[in-house]
């Protein structure tokens, strides 16, 4: 058994303080090609050779849409307040646009109402990187006309679920659907692209103001969106990689939270991609406003800090650069235990990403920590139980330097872990486990692991304190 410590050493939070887990759409569902689900721009990626590891696919994944009861139990028997899930557009509207499939909605308004019979709020984000394959081929998040699409795809969710769920994110990671997946080709549609990754970027955004419009518009209760911005640390304290730190802040965070929390687009977008950056035709007037819209929340997802060196650009001709080529390599640190992601565990970092943001975005709403867990290589021991010491220890420190920022006077509301389950970690395949209950991919059965113990009596001593 995993030595979680005693409840005295538990991190200790304020009476509201809400506790959740995570998960999304593609990455557990499965039934890919069940009532009326069409594809995302995933299902082509993992088709395409060589893009995801061992060729996995989401096709079964962790079959949650015919096991989400079984799901459900789980976490109310873990105790949480809160479950973050997302919708998938493609059983929603599979064709972008259109139709809408009334049992993809089905869907989600059975799984709204077992939660909330279970007690627990259902917190929904709409975009966690499942496009529609059809609005891809249509030009994807390149075009305006993918942000209006999502606003109306929100307006159909919402319309439906609005009276029963209690959070909306519009976006997950926008950087990542951005950058990975039309800069870096790593993420579907698996674009490298200049022009088309800025102007997805700022199509994502826009998609956000014009969801916040139609949640309002709705009724829906707290709206925001979920970021993953960076602690960026220069490899040398050279002024080359104080610079290359400026590139990789502005692709990683400023591009978006200048926009959505200070009203203006980034400092150094010229300096970080010079003369992509320069006719930026995507961008019209009243954006902004749009898309700084007052939210109740920012989601922060946080996993590890990142070390940034100086590089020369790959390719030396500017006017062939894509969005990645911003002359920064991105590292990680080694003088630290990593999991296997290789992602070094530096807990303090959390605290100092937050406190960060406050200073720099004085109008910040309060925070929600949407995601934070570790990938470990889990063990199932004879008995069936999985002792994964490290990701106990992962979720103990971080929630512990959590509860410090807090004290400290960060206004942070809640926390989701990542994640409930086992699953499929994109690019990765099935190879990397976030989950707090295993997953057997050959039998689908879940077993809770220490982790999931030691989170449960985290929770339970919370409340009892309170
Ligand atoms: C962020 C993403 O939102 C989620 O989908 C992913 O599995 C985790 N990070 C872990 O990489």
């Amino acid at each position: 058994m995993t030595d979680t410590g005693s409840p005295r050493d538990l991190p200790r939070f304020p009476a509201h303080f809400r506790f959740g887990a995570a998960t999304a759409a593609y990455q557990i569902e499965g039934a890919h090609d069940e009532d009326g689900r069409a594809p995302s721009i995933w299902d082509t990626y993992c088709r395409t050779p060589g893009k995801v590891e061992g060729g996995a696919t989401g096709d079964t994944a962790c079959d949650h849409y015919h096991r989400y009861r079984e799901d459900i139990a789980l976490l109310r028997e873990l105790g949480v307040d809160s479950y973050r899930f997302s919708v998938a557009w493609p059983r929603v509207r599979p064709g972008g646009d259109g139709e809408v499939n009334k049992a993809g909605l089905d869907f989600y308004d059975r799984l709204t109402d077992l939660l909330l019979e279970a007690g627990i709020t259902p917190c929904a984000t709409l975009y966690h990187w499942d496009l529609p394959q059809a609005l891809e081929d249509r030009g994807g998040w390149r075009i305006r006309e993918t942000a209006e699409l999502f606003a109306e795809y929100t307006a159909v969710v919402a319309g439906r679920l609005g009276d029963r769920v209690g959070r909306w994110m519009t976006l997950n990671e926008p950087f990542c659907s951005a950058f990975l997946g039309y800069a870096r080709g790593r993420h579907a549609p698996g674009a490298r692209e200049g022009r088309g990754a800025l102007a997805a970027a700022h199509h994502l955004l826009v998609g956000h103001g014009l969801a916040v419009r139609a949640l309002r518009e709705a009724g829906a209760r707290e709206v925001g969106i979920t970021l993953n911005p960076e602690l960026l640390v220069p490899e040398s304290d050279t002024s080359a990689d104080r610079a290359a730190v400026r590139r990789a802040k502005t692709v990683h965070n400023d591009i978006w939270l200048d926009p959505l929390f200070a009203g203006r687009y980034p400092r150094y977008e010229r300096e970080t991609w010079g003369e992509l950056a320069a006719d930026p035709a995507w961008r019209l007037d009243g954006d902004l406003e749009l898309i700084g819209q007052p939210l109740d929340f920012a989601g922060v997802n946080y996993y590890r800090p990142m070390t940034v060196r100086d590089v020369p650009h790959t390719e030396p001709d500017p006017a062939a650069r894509t969005a990645v080529d911003i002359g920064a390599a991105e590292l990680w640190r080694e003088d630290v235990r990593r999991t296997t992601m290789g992602w070094p565990v530096v807990p303090e970092a959390l605290g100092e990403l937050l406190t960060g943001l406050t200073r720099e975005y004085p109008s910040l709403p309060p925070l929600l920590i949407t995601e934070n867990g570790s990938s470990e290589a889990d063990t199932v021991a004879d008995d069936g139980s999985v002792h994964d010491a490290d990701r106990v220890a992962y979720l103990r420190d971080h929630l512990r330097v959590l509860a410090d920022t807090i004290a400290a006077g960060v206004d942070v509301r809640g926390y989701f872990v990542w994640s409930l389950l086992d699953n499929f970690e994109w690019a990765f395949g099935y190879g990397r486990r976030f989950g707090i209950v295993r997953v057997d991919y050959d039998t689908l059965e879940r077993t809770p692991k220490d982790s999931y113990h030691w989170y449960r009596s985290l929770i339970a001593d919370h409340r009892a304190r309170h």
